[in-house]
């Protein structure tokens, strides 16, 4: 499968964030990571944000929902305007019931794994998944150093999705740059988020490009 981009706008000016999104012409789609202060260490945007973000741009909006509760929040970002909605494995209480209610309302629902997490308990909910996100650094920040110790599970959860015959998507988070995204894709990711290495780049439309061009390769 072609390989798909994802900004993070995380790493964005979020004063200007109407701005930032159309900064990235190119993208499949924009990654926008909510953080509540209790799944993760720190703060970002909620369900209001994600509202006006979706007015805002023609590029379907990739939702990495960071938060406790997800079963009551991510039906919400659904309706906000979300073309995919991401949460985490280790914050939903029945993460089957979601994914159902999430694809029900419109929207691709994905899973998302904190480094320590294995995908194996969860071979089975694969058929209810649109995507897999495998988390490449611990949750919570932008910036921070690339885990190569995922590759193996990137490559595990690929392996998983290929057995059942499945089309599940399969991302990474985390430190994905020029130098880390063709050690992903080499081990069957699909959908690669960068924060710092586009928002940071003097030209984010290029740098998408860029990063495309070595996940192509
Ligand atoms: C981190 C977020 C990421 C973050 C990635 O918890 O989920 O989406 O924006 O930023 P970089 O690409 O700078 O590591
Ligand atoms: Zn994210």
């Amino acid at each position: 499968m072609a390989p798909r981009i994802n900004p993070s706008i995380l790493s964005a000016d979020f004063a200007r964030l109407a701005d930032e999104a159309r900064a990235v012409q190119g993208a499949d789609w924009l990654h926008v990571d909510v953080m509540d202060n209790h799944f993760v260490p720190n703060l970002t945007l909620g369900v209001p944000i994600v509202e006006s973000l979706a007015r805002a741009t023609d590029t379907p909006l990739d939702c990495h929902l960071m938060i406790e509760d997800a079963d009551r929040w991510a039906p919400q970002y659904v309706e906000a305007g979300a073309g995919s909605v991401t949460f985490h494995a280790e914050a939903a209480a029945a993460p089957v019931r979601l994914a159902r209610e999430v694809r029900a309302k419109g929207a691709r629902a994905g899973m998302a794994l904190k480094p320590a997490t294995p995908i194996e308990p969860y071979e089975d909910l694969l058929p209810e998944l649109d995507m897999v996100l495998v988390m490449t650094v611990e949750p919570g920040f932008g910036g921070q150093a690339f885990l190569d110790i995922m590759l193996p599970k990137i490559r595990r959860t690929r392996q998983l999705i290929g057995k059942h015959g499945l089309d599940v998507w399969l991302q990474v988070d985390g430190g994905v740059s020029e130098e880390t995204i063709e050690r992903c894709a080499e081990a069957g990711a699909d959908v690669f988020v960068a924060g710092s290495a586009v928002y940071g780049a003097s030209d984010p439309a290029a740098a998408v490009r860029a990063l495309r061009e070595r996940a192509q390769r």
